[in-house]
């Protein structure tokens, strides 16, 4: 995985030209840093997570109109525990801790923390007792998304409280001289009600942004970038199906055109359709050249007999970088190789040695490519997240199709077909997947649910069919809401659909007793089984 945080230092984030005001999240560690990143970013106000230590000095140089300072899994009383620079509170920036950072924020101005009596976790009341600056527009209670062991217990004279819950006496706080203020909860969390009002009322009334950075000429910029960069060279560009490779190749395509090479690789792990409907696309919109690789049987073989999901995603990694680099080697003077990388993937902070997050599962390595492979990169999204990729892709004349196709991991149906892949689950999970997709677009509801798919078990039930016993597997339907993937609601779809996918599949495909739906939420559980 990548490094731990972008590096302001580095030409390759240097959004200078295009965003006049900018904020920084220094990263302690949150699951959800990229998540305040994106909220306001939301509001046309750019943002970048940097590293928890960056010195006050090079802050001051970067001169953000505001400094957020994320949550994280450590006890700010903790032996390493990981700290800002104390001076950042001096620079007259305005300062938002939350969680972790409002517990560091309070500690370093005088305050204490300690270990609540019992661990808050989900959705709390909160009173707002002073309804000016960060919660003006909002009254009397909000709920809010609490995600804590520790707490404030007692706040310097400095500081005055803005709002509670009945167990959390400082759930926000304020500094009565510095623009510094702390949220316990996370306004970040859609299931804190007022959390993007509460971002806004932070950047607007606090950091006086006028919210001026826009996607459009985020493109000219690119564009002129790409060009800039590569000159007459020949850029290789893998293309996977997903919205992030279709609009690096619409980018590429509008900034060099001829000059562009596509590769898609078959691992024989894609849905039902997909490489036909891949190759029809390209062909439609683009006018460079593809190559596509029919690699199932090398992918089926390193499988074999592997369970473990983190091997699965292993194994399917190193076999794409394998076919990906023999086919590049048979394009001529290629020099660059264009990837799909965003912002997130940048910041995956959770993977960095040293970086201060757990680290979940292996993910943006899985279907990516090593730097040793001898190119130079064309990263064009780096500096984006997905929902800001799809604007992008729109304003450059994709299809709705390609732009709002949901998401699909690297390593495919491998991770949607529990236990050992073989070409048979395979074809009964395609098969079962293709009809859940196919009825939640029929109901009209593809684009209200943000990804919707089949997981085969490795689990027999008992069933009966005509007069006979039989003994098949349990396949899952997992179909989510949710805006940036890091949560996710259980999608609640109409018991009709529901009972038709599971008639549909029950009967058209052999091999398949039960059906179960998944009414898990993110967290606690991941949007895949595995
Ligand atoms: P989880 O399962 O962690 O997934 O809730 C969040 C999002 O990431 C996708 N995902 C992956 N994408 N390689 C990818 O490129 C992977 O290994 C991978 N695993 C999960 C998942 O489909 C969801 O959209």
């Amino acid at each position: 995985m990548s490094t731990s945080v972008s590096d302001p230092n580095s030409s390759q984030s240097d959004t200078s030209t295009i965003a006049s005001e900018k904020v920084i999240v220094l990263d302690f560690g949150s699951q959800y840093a990229q998540l305040i990143a994106r909220r306001i970013r939301d509001q046309n106000v750019y943002c970048e997570i940097v590293r928890h230590d960056l010195p006050a000095d090079r802050i001051k140089e970067i001169a953000p109109k505001g400094i957020v300072l994320s949550g994280g899994p450590s006890s700010v009383y903790a032996d390493g525990a990981p700290r800002c620079d104390p001076k950042l509170f001096e620079l007259g920036i305005p300062v938002l801790g939350i969680c972790y950072g409002m517990q560091l924020m309070c500690e370093a101005l005088g305050g204490k923390v300690h270990n609540a009596e019992s661990r808050e976790y989900g959705r709390a009341h909160c009173d707002i007792v002073d309804a000016s600056d960060l919660f003006a527009g909002i009254s009397g209670q909000t709920e809010v998304w609490m995600s804590h062991g520790d707490q404030v217990e007692a706040i310097a004279d400095d500081f005055e409280p803005l709002a509670k819950t009945s167990t959390c006496p400082y759930a926000a706080v304020r500094h009565k001289r510095l623009p510094v203020y702390g949220l316990q909860f996370h306004p970040e969390v859609t299931h804190s009600v007022d959390g993007g009002e509460i971002l806004r009322n932070f950047l607007t009334e606090v950091c006086k942004t006028k919210g001026t950075w826009h996607l459009g000429d985020f493109a000219d910029e690119t564009v002129r970038r790409v060009r800039e960069q590569v000159g007459t060279s020949r850029v290789i560009c893998g293309l996977s199906g997903g919205v992030d490779s279709a609009v690096v190749a619409a980018l590429l395509s509008k900034a060099i055109g001829s000059q562009l090479t596509c590769i898609l690789v078959d691992n024989g792990l894609l849905r039902k359709g997909e490489q036909e409907a891949v190759v029809r696309e390209f062909t439609d919109h683009f006018q460079s050249d593809l190559h596509v690789v029919q690699a199932e049987e090398r992918f089926l073989d390193k499988l074999a007999g592997i369970v473990d999901p983190q091997e699965k995603r292993r194994r399917i990694g190193a076999e794409f970088i394998a076919c990906f680099k023999e086919e590049a080697a048979k394009v001529e003077d290629a020099r660059f190789l264009a990837q799909g990388t965003l912002y997130p993937d940048v910041i995956e902070s959770g993977a960095a040695e040293d970086g201060p997050a757990a680290t979940i599962k292996l993910h943006h390595n899985v279907g990516g490519l090593p730097k040793e492979l001898g190119f130079e990169l064309v990263e064009p999204l780096r500096d984006l997240f997905k929902d800001e990729v799809r604007r992008l892709g729109l304003q450059l004349g994709l299809p709705e199709e390609i732009v709002w196709r949901h998401p699909f991991p690297g390593p495919g149906l491998a991770v949607r077909c529990l236990g050992e892949v073989t070409a048979d689950k395979l074809v009964v999970l395609r098969e079962a997947d293709w009809i859940v997709v196919s009825e939640i677009k029929a109901e009209g509801l593809y684009r209200s649910t943000s990804q919707a798919f089949a997981v085969l078990l490795p689990v027999q039930s008992v069933g009966v069919m005509g007069d006979s016993r039989t003994y098949d597997n349990a396949l899952a339907v997992r179909c989510v809401n949710t805006d940036d993937f890091m949560t996710a609601d259980w999608s609640h779809l109409p018991h009709d659909l529901l009972s038709r996918i599971s008639t549909r599949i029950i009967n058209e495909i052999k091999g398949i007793n039960r059906v179960v739906y998944d009414i898990s939420s993110k967290p606690p559980a991941t949007i895949e089984w595995e």
